[in-house]
């Protein structure tokens, strides 16, 4: 997201009002068309979970009526394709992929690798570091609140643009609801970009004390430490007035000290001791709002976003009189540092050479790396035009070299006399799994410049 990004992904945190852009929510995505370079159903997993977690929410609002059609198939449209004959089941909702990636629908930017993701949930695979250090925060959270916390891991992540930014109060100018930086399947309807996009549903279902965690999606750069699909979890606690009537201090002190030893125990609790700082700073849907930072590896690393939750989302909510905090934080970007996880793309490698070395309950074993290829860098350069923008260039990159590529880089950026600017990058191809033949890598780079050529109105130099 431009709204600020931090060092590591996974937390890119949606705030600072000061970086307010105008963006006409009607204009369309300049990829109105997607590659396909990856079939969508072929790596998906079966959700052998329960769905029906909480089926009367996800059936009234999983789904804003634009879509209202998903959860009955339309078998003229999918009966050519045996791939797009696949239905998914996301929390007891359907879902098939035309009703996701829509070429022609100009109001649609979901390409077909970010489809392949949906589904996946690799924070319910006990296994998997995602699912180990998942557990290892229920577990946190079973331990201090007597197992009191309510938690859901299998809520939709297509949700509306009302649930993903209008409840949690996102203004209506803020940059991360662009197309540049958010996934639409249409107008209305977003692949969820935060966990905070179910705070407001299930605050008028009446919980008080829940954990959502789900894969989220922005659209962004290419490093290894960003990738459009990642996890969260959000957690809420609401307060009634009698927990902090004798307190001796004002509601929102107590709430925010109560949230900031909840928070510091739980880095502990996934940590040990570690030196924790707490930092000021915004979010639309709390006031006041901190970042946790611990002191990791010589530096100061944010992992957490939260505060006390903004007035207007309880009273909205039905739960005018009371106050609550809210956290969310990035789960890739806590378990590279636990696990020594050295590239975000990993967590999607169905290597057994990655798998085999994570097991259930075993929180920070470290990753030994099985391979070290070199990466091999290709430049490019061309003019831009004015909708250019470094986000649409890495999703044909991503979408032609899929987890192929590792960095997407800016190395040069000049304006000439007749105001044309010219803008160079440079790609670094590498796999972690295997390597890579020369051949495979020009013929890579042949079609990201053709692709690049032909979707982003850009001039090859
Ligand atoms: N939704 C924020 C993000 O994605 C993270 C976050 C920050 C969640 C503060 C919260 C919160 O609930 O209170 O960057």
């Amino acid at each position: 997201m431009l709204i600020r990004r931090s060092t590591i992904c996974c937390a890119r945190a949606l705030r600072l009002s000061t970086h307010h852009h105008p963006i006409p929510m009607a204009v369309p995505s300049p990829l109105s068309t997607h590659l396909k370079p990856f079939s969508s159903f072929c790596h998906l997993f079966p959700c052998d979970h329960d769905f029906k977690l909480f089926p009367h929410f996800l059936s009234s609002s999983c789904f804003a009526s634009p879509l209202s059609s998903l959860s009955s198939p339309k078998p003229n449209r999918r009966s050519k394709s045996p791939v797009a004959a696949a239905l998914l089941e996301i929390g007891g909702v359907k879902i098939a992929k035309d009703d996701v990636v829509r070429e022609s629908d100009p109001t649609n930017n979901v390409p077909d690798n970010i489809f392949s993701k949906i589904g996946l949930q690799l924070h319910r695979r006990d296994n998997h570091p995602i699912g180990i250090l998942k557990n290892a925060i229920y577990d946190y959270f079973d331990s201090n609140y007597a197992s009191k916390f309510v938690k859901f891991d299998d809520l939709c992540p297509i949700v509306s643009v009302q649930q993903n930014f209008d409840e949690v109060l996102v203004p209506a100018d803020h940059v991360s609801r662009s197309y540049n930086d958010t996934y639409y399947v249409n107008a209305d309807t977003v692949l969820r970009c935060h966990t905070s996009a179910h705070q407001a549903e299930l605050l008028r279902e009446g919980h008080s004390h829940f954990l959502v965690t789900g894969d989220v999606y922005r659209r962004d750069s290419i490093d290894s430490t960003h990738y459009p699909v990642f996890h969260q979890m959000e957690g809420v606690r609401v307060f009634s007035p009698d927990e902090w009537k004798d307190s001796g201090t004002d509601a929102t002190s107590y709430v925010a000290m109560d949230l900031k030893k909840c928070l510091e125990g739980l880095a502990r609790h996934l940590f040990g001791a570690v030196e924790m700082r707490w930092v000021d700073t915004y979010f639309p849907f709390t006031n006041p709002s901190f970042e946790l930072e611990i002191y990791f590896q010589e530096n100061w690393m944010e992992v957490l976003g939260c505060g006390v939750t903004e007035q207007d989302i309880l009273t909205r909510n039905g739960r005018k009189g009371s106050v609550a905090w809210a956290f969310g934080l990035g789960l890739e970007r806590l378990a590279m540092v636990l696990f020594d996880i050295p590239d975000i793309r990993l967590f999607w490698s169905t290597d057994q050479r990655f798998t085999s070395q994570f097991s259930e309950g075993k929180l920070g074993v470290k990753f030994k790396p099985f391979s070290k290829f070199p990466p091999c860098y290709k430049d490019i350069s061309f003019w831009i035009s004015d909708s250019f923008t470094e986000n649409n260039l890495c999703e044909v990159v991503r979408g032609v070299a899929g987890d192929l590529v590792e960095e997407v880089k800016l190395i040069d950026n000049f304006t000439n006399k007749k105001g044309m600017t010219s803008q160079c990058y440079r790609i670094a191809y590498r796999s972690t799994e295997r390597s890579l033949t020369d051949e495979e890598i020009n013929q890579l780079q042949w079609n990201v410049r053709e692709t690049v050529q032909s979707k982003l109105y850009v001039t090859l130099r």
